[in-house]
């Protein structure tokens, strides 16, 4: 049952025509749970608040199904105007970014000519800039792009997901680029060809990745909010001597905030992403189909 709605809301983040409804009809059915507000001011807001608590931030302007160069020159300008408000205001943030949305579907040079005019303005502001990692399809191309951009800025990182088989290889491979890096267990629907599907070997294959990266001397995002997940790189990091500043945890906005503000208090790093903007759709779902539990959340909003 659990499966059946899984896949049920990931078939539903890939719907165009809800993602452009969505986009004209605000933040709706619970998902101001999940996305910061429509516009920068709000995202601004919420990271002065989270920063107040202890956390520090990244935060992620949404944007899915980016089809033309106008769409992609769009979504990098307002990228740009985050990083500026970050600066301007003195927030404690970074900024995690879609290659799709910054024109990976359309061809190399408007995806890099984006990437490099965000990653300036990010290295003028002090901005950690990450590329999330989308679906398998994408994956060989984002890492291939974040090699060569590594090669020429130093504020960058990438995203490696637990449930590929490819993803051992990436990390042993990555390792001579000595990358920052989120680790996560990943979010898309696969094919059990490429991926893990069961939640066991998801489990085993992270840890296994953690232990690696963190062995390796990079630093590491764990990006989980798996108890389970936490407690063993609390051990790891004890086993192993690894200094505080080598890693650190981060949650989604909206989920678990009381173990993100206690993990603070341990006295651990815990960076919140916090996505805003109109396109929130696909995010939402993507979320949903996570924890379908939350589903409870959006039956609620329906009635306010
Ligand atoms: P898991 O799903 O096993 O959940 C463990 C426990 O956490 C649950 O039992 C529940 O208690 C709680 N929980 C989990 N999800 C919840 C929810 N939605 N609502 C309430 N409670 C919930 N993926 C990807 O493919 N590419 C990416 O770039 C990123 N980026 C990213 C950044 C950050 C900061 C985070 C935290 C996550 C991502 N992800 C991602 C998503 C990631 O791949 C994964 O889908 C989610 O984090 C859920 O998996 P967990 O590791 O939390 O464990």
């Amino acid at each position: 049952m659990e499966k059946a709605m899984r896949d049920f809301f990931l078939f539903l983040s890939k719907n165009r025509g809800m993602t452009k409804l969505a986009k004209r009809y605000g933040l709706r059915f619970g998902a101001k749970r999940f996305v910061a507000g429509e516009t920068i001011d709000f995202a601004a807001e919420a990271i002065k608040d989270l920063n107040d608590q202890g956390l520090a931030v990244t935060i992620d302007y949404l944007g899915e199904f980016v089809d033309n160069e106008k769409e992609a020159n769009e979504m990098a300008d307002n990228c740009l105007i985050a990083i500026e408000e970050i600066g301007k205001r003195g927030l404690n943030s970074q900024l995690s970014l879609k290659l799709t949305s910054m024109g990976l579907d359309l061809n190399e040079n408007v995806v890099m000519n984006n990437m490099r005019r965000i990653l300036d303005k990010a290295q003028e502001h002090n901005v950690f800039i990450t590329i999330d990692m989308e679906d398998y399809e994408r994956c060989g191309k984002t890492i291939e792009i974040f090699k060569k951009l590594k090669r020429e800025y130093d504020n960058i990182g990438t995203v490696i997901q637990a449930y590929l088989y490819r993803t051992e290889q990436d990390i042993r491979e990555l390792n001579e680029y000595q990358p920052n890096l989120r680790l996560v267990k990943g979010a898309y629907k696969e094919s059990p060809d490429v991926a893990f599907l069961e939640k066991k070997n998801v489990d085993e294959n992270y840890k296994n990745i953690i232990r690696m990266h963190l062995e390796n001397g990079n630093y590491t995002a764990i990006a989980t909010h798996d108890d389970a997940i936490i407690e063993y790189t609390k051990q790891l990091v004890k086993e192993y001597n690894i200094p505080y500043n080598q890693f650190e945890f981060q949650m989604l906005f909206g989920i678990r905030n009381e173990r993100q503000l206690e993990l603070a208090a341990e006295g651990y790093k815990m960076r919140v992403y916090v996505p805003y903007g109109t396109d929130w759709y696909g995010y939402f779902m993507r979320r949903l189909a996570e924890r379908p539990a939350n589903v409870a959340f959006v039956l609620k909003g329906m009635f306010k």
